[in-house]
C-alpha cells in the first residue's frame, strides 16, 4: 500500500507533547473534522496582512484601504471556492452554526417550510426546529431515504430541503446530485452545510445547482474564526438583520432605518478581517491541489486504517449509516464493545500522543441510534495526516485493548490518568510545569 505524505505544510507539524512514560512524542491529530490546525500559507498570510490592518470599509488611513480591499478581496475568494454565482451573496460568518442560523433566519421572514434529515449534525438541525419543518427518518440506504425524502416534499410546499454534503460522524458523502434533483423536481431550494464537504471535496453551486453552502473556517485549515454563507441573495434581503448595529444600514433616522442589502445587512459590528484573509488563503490553496488529491489523500489513509483493524476482528467496529454509500471523507467512526470509547481516547492520548475524539459530535440523534448512548471514537485525517499517523493510532489502539499500565479515573465527567505527570506549557496562561494534573486542569 502506497505511503502517504502531508499533502501541505500545517502549523504545529512538528509538536512534541509530553506522554505518561518516557519522553515527549511527537503529537498524532487525528481529530482535523472537529477542528484543523492552520496550514503555513494561512498563518503567513495573516502575517502578512496584520501591519496593514486597520478599521474596515469606514476608516480613512492607507492601513484602512488595505483592510477593506483584502476583507473584499477574501471574500471574492470564499465565493469562488464553492463556485458561487455572479449574484450570489457571501456573507462573512463565524462559522457554520452561525451561517445556518443565518439561514434559518432568512428562511423564517420568507415564511417557508423547511425539510432535513434527522442525521444532522446540531447546527443543522436546533436552527430549524424553530420554524416550520419536517424532520425525516434516516433509512438504513440511501435510495430508502430518498424516496422518504421525495415523499415528504411531494406533502407540502417546502420552501428549502437541508442537508449535510458528508456526515460528521461516519464521513460518508452524500450523493448532492440526487438531492439537487428532488429539490429541483419538488420546487424547493437546496442548501449545503459543508462543514465536512468544503475540506474534502471540490464545491461548485453554479455547476452543481447548490442555491446556499454554509462551511466553517476553522476545519478549513483557517482557525481565526471565520466562516460563510453563500447563496441567494433574495430571501437574505427580504429577512431583518441578522444583527443590528454598525455596518448593516444605509441611513438612520430619529426612529427608523434604511437597511443595507445583503451581506452588509447580516454583517452588522466590526467584521472579522483577519479570518476572512484567513479563509480566503485557504480556500485558495485547497484550490489549488489537483483535483481529486484530497479524496485520493482520505480514500488512502481509510484504508490503511481498514487494513490495521482487520486483525482485530469483531473487537473493534466501523460504522456507517447507509449500506449504499461506499463514498468517504477521512472520517471514520469506531467503537470497541469491550470499552468506553472515551476511556480509550484518554488513554490514545496520555500513552500514545495521539488525538481523537469521542461521544456523540453534535449528533446525538444519529449517535445514539447508530452506536448507543455510550457514543463512538471518531479517527479524522487533513491534509497534514500521513501514513505514519495512522500507524501510530493502530499501535496505540492495540496496546490499549491488551494492556493498561496505567489506572484512570473521572475528573468532572472525563477519564484521566489517576497519576498524570504531563505537564502544560506556559502559554502565558498558565505557569508551565503548575499542579500535579495540569492537562486535567486545562480541561
Ligand atoms: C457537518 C457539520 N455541520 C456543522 C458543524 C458546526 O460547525 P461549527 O462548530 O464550525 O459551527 C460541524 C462541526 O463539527 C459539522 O461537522
Amino acid at each position: 500500500m502506497s505511503q502517504q505524505d502531508p499533502l501541505l505544510p500545517v502549523v504545529g507539524a512538528g509538536l512534541v507533547v509530553p506522554v505518561l512514560d518516557g519522553p515527549d512524542r511527537r503529537y498524532v491529530n487525528l481529530d482535523c473534522a472537529a477542528t484543523a490546525p492552520a496550514l503555513v500559507s494561512v498563518a503567513e498570510r495573516v502575517v502578512a496582512a496584520l501591519p496593514y490592518y486597520g478599521s474596515v470599509h469606514r476608516g480613512g488611513g492607507y492601513p484602512s484601504l488595505v483592510t477593506s480591499m483584502a476583507y473584499e478581496a477574501a471574500r471574492a475568494q470564499i465565493g469562488d471556492f464553492v463556485g458561487a454565482r455572479d449574484d450570489d451573496v457571501v456573507v462573512v460568518t463565524r462559522h457554520t452554526t452561525d451561517a445556518l442560523n443565518l439561514l434559518a433566519h432568512a428562511v423564517a421572514a420568507v415564511d417557508g417550510h423547511v425539510v432535513l434529515l434527522d442525521i444532522e449534525h446540531h447546527a443543522n438541525l436546533l436552527p430549524w426546529r424553530n420554524g416550520k419543518h419536517t424532520c425525516v427518518p434516516a433509512a438504513a440506504t440511501w435510495a430508502q431515504t430518498r424516496d422518504r425524502l421525495a415523499d415528504t416534499l411531494a406533502a407540502r410546499p417546502t420552501a428549502l430541503l437541508t442537508i449535510a454534503g458528508a456526515s460528521n460522524v461516519t464521513g460518508e458523502v452524500i450523493p448532492l446530485d440526487d438531492v439537487v434533483a428532488l429539490a429541483r423536481r419538488f420546487g424547493a431550494r437546496l442548501a449545503v452545510d459543508a462543514a465536512q464537504l468544503a475540506p474534502h471535496r471540490r464545491i461548485d453551486m453554479s455547476e452543481q445547482g447548490i442555491d446556499y453552502v454554509a462551511f466553517s473556517g476553522h476545519k478549513l485549515y483557517a482557525p481565526y474564526g471565520a466562516g460563510a454563507l453563500v447563496g441567494r441573495r433574495d430571501w437574505l434581503d427580504a429577512a431583518d438583520p441578522y444583527l443590528y448595529g454598525g455596518g448593516t444600514v444605509e441611513s438612520v433616522g430619529d426612529d427608523d432605518a434604511v437597511f443595507a442589502p445583503a451581506p452588509q445587512r447580516h454583517e452588522g459590528g466590526t467584521p472579522n478581517v483577519l479570518g476572512a484573509i484567513a479563509l480566503g488563503a485557504a480556500c485558495d490553496a485547497v484550490s489549488e491541489l489537483p483535483e481529486g488529491a484530497i479524496a485520493r489523500h482520505d480514500a488512502a489513509l481509510l484504508a490503511r486504517l481498514a487494513d490495521g483493524l482487520a486483525p482485530l476482528g469483531d473487537r473493534v467496529r466501523v460504522h456507517s449509516i447507509f449500506t449504499d454509500l461506499p463514498d468517504r471523507v477521512g472520517i471514520a467512526c469506531l467503537t470497541i464493545p469491550a470499552a468506553d470509547p472515551a476511556l480509550i481516547a484518554a488513554i490514545l492520548s496520555a500513552e500514545h500522543a495521539v488525538g481523537v475524539r469521542s461521544g456523540s459530535f453534535c449528533a446525538h440523534p444519529l449517535v445514539r441510534r447508530l452506536v448507543g448512548p455510550g457514543g463512538g471514537l471518531r479517527v479524522s485525517v487533513g491534509l497534514g495526516s500521513s501514513t505514519s499517523d495512522i500507524d501510530a493510532l493502530l499501535a496505540g489502539l492495540v496496546r490499549a485493548l491488551t494492556s493498561q499500565p496505567h489506572r484512570y479515573h473521572r475528573v468532572r465527567g472525563q477519564w484521566a490518568p489517576v497519576a498524570d505527570t504531563r505537564r502544560a506549557p506556559g502559554l502565558g496562561l498558565l505557569e508551565p510545569g503548575a499542579g500535579a494534573s495540569p492537562c486535567v486542569a486545562v480541561v
